[in-house]
């Protein structure tokens, strides 16, 4: 069965055919993948790809990975989703609280929105507060009171949100004032990385304004870590910045794409936590909680991070070089592992989408308007792969630009 047919199959029986972040980012694209080993990814009419995007963030180690597999199909033999959970919820918990500094416990559920929605829900319960502060633009989650889009969301939706500017002190602490004495949280993300725009790292004398903001107000500092968390630093993504916040969500890279997430949080929160009735069909399941568990064992004893940081860098310096020889003005914004590659004035991404195009029929599967990925399996011959692709992609946009 082709792509094409798969389409026009789906357009009957799915609502417009494919919807939400996978849909194919561009006419280049294939819509439906066939598998995954590695750093390769085959769609399903056998074209092969290096996969820079990781299925969004989740593949970190790279697909099927052994010792993941491994650990998620012993569980399988013995049971997944059941009456109870596993051992491995206790095991994983555990682990997590060992791993991640500011975590005194762990609770478990399936994706990332689920765990930002958690927290925001622990914090109110904790603090007996509404109001939650979110930076404008940022991508929290897709549930109505985050969801980018507008359709079928209603004011009382985003009623307690109140809005700052990522890395401006002053206007989160003006967004605190106005909320006034019914502030139960503050959310943030590591970096922002709102999809289109380009990437920011965080001025750390922003995160620790926002330690002490929430300090001073007795509001929730909320971390959300569901795409960088595991990609930047074997803990918070906030560590090596020495911020850490009360509650943090997790999701995306924890389980090497197997479907889990995670919020941690402090002791200062745990009776919230207790609290609220938050639950789920699959949130239990053992198998992602023993991938989980092996995933965060390989990331530590296979130095994944340092791997991760190296090759990033040393895609970051070929493509930037690429660009230079080529004479094009580009932006190569954010942590090398999560990179995000604008063109100088595309403001509606029409070079960006001649640059990724191009990439793809080379062989390099990245994205127009959302960040990468690199994951730890990306080898040399992928990478020289990816260079090559990405050279051929500088061309394109050149030609593009003479046209
Ligand atoms: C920062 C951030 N938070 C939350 C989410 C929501 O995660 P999920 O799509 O698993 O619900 C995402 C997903 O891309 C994300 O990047």
């Amino acid at each position: 069965m082709t792509d094409q047919e798969l389409r026009e199959r789906a357009r009957a029986v799915i609502p417009g055919g494919m919807y939400g972040h996978q849909a194919a980012p561009g006419a280049a694209y294939p819509q439906f993948m066939r598998s995954g080993r590695g750093a390769r990814i085959w769609d399903v009419d056998g074209h092969e790809y290096v996969d820079l995007m990781c299925s969004y963030g989740p593949i970190v180690l790279g697909h099927q990975h052994p010792a993941v597999e491994a650990a998620a199909a012993e569980q399988a033999r013995l049971g997944d989703c059941q009456n109870g959970p596993g051992p491995v919820m206790v095991d994983l918990a555990e682990l997590l609280v060992r791993t991640v500094r500011h975590a005194d416990w762990a609770m478990f559920a399936k994706n990332g929105t689920d765990a930002t929605t958690m927290c925001c829900t622990i914090a109110r319960a904790q603090t007996g507060r509404s109001k939650i502060l979110v930076a404008k633009g940022a991508y929290h989650g897709a549930a109505p009171w985050c969801t980018p889009r507008p359709a079928g969301v209603t004011p009382a939706d985003r009623a307690n949100l109140g809005y700052y500017t990522f890395n401006d002190l002053a206007s989160a602490q003006a967004a605190a004032a106005e909320a006034a004495g019914d502030l139960a949280a503050i959310l943030v993300s590591p970096f922002k990385h709102d999809a289109g725009y380009d990437q920011e790292l965080v001025d750390p004398a922003f995160a620790r304004g926002l330690r002490a903001l929430c300090d001073a107000t007795g509001a929730a500092l909320i971390l959300d870590d569901v795409r960088a968390g595991f990609r930047l630093h074997l803990g918070s993504s906030w560590e090596p910045v020495g911020v850490d916040p009360d509650l943090s969500a997790w999701s995306k890279a924890i389980a090497n794409g197997h479907p889990l997430a995670a919020v941690l949080g402090n002791d200062a929160f745990r009776d919230g936590a207790q609290r609220v009735f938050v639950t789920g069909s699959f949130w239990f399941s053992a198998v992602p909680m023993a991938a989980a568990i092996a995933t965060i064992t390989a990331l530590r004893d296979e130095a994944a991070i340092d791997t991760m940081h190296r090759t990033g860098t040393a895609l970051r310096d070929g493509i930037l070089a690429q660009a230079r020889a080529w004479d094009l003005a580009v932006g190569y914004t954010g942590p090398p592992v999560m990179p995000y590659l604008t063109f100088a004035g595309d403001q509606d991404h029409e070079l960006g989408g001649v640059f990724a195009a191009q990439a793809l029929r080379g062989g390099a599967y990245l994205h127009p308007r959302h960040n990468w990925f690199v994951s730890a399996a990306l080898t040399g011959d992928d990478l020289a792969l990816v260079l090559e692709a990405t050279d051929q992609a500088f061309a394109a946009v050149r030609k593009h630009l003479a046209a």
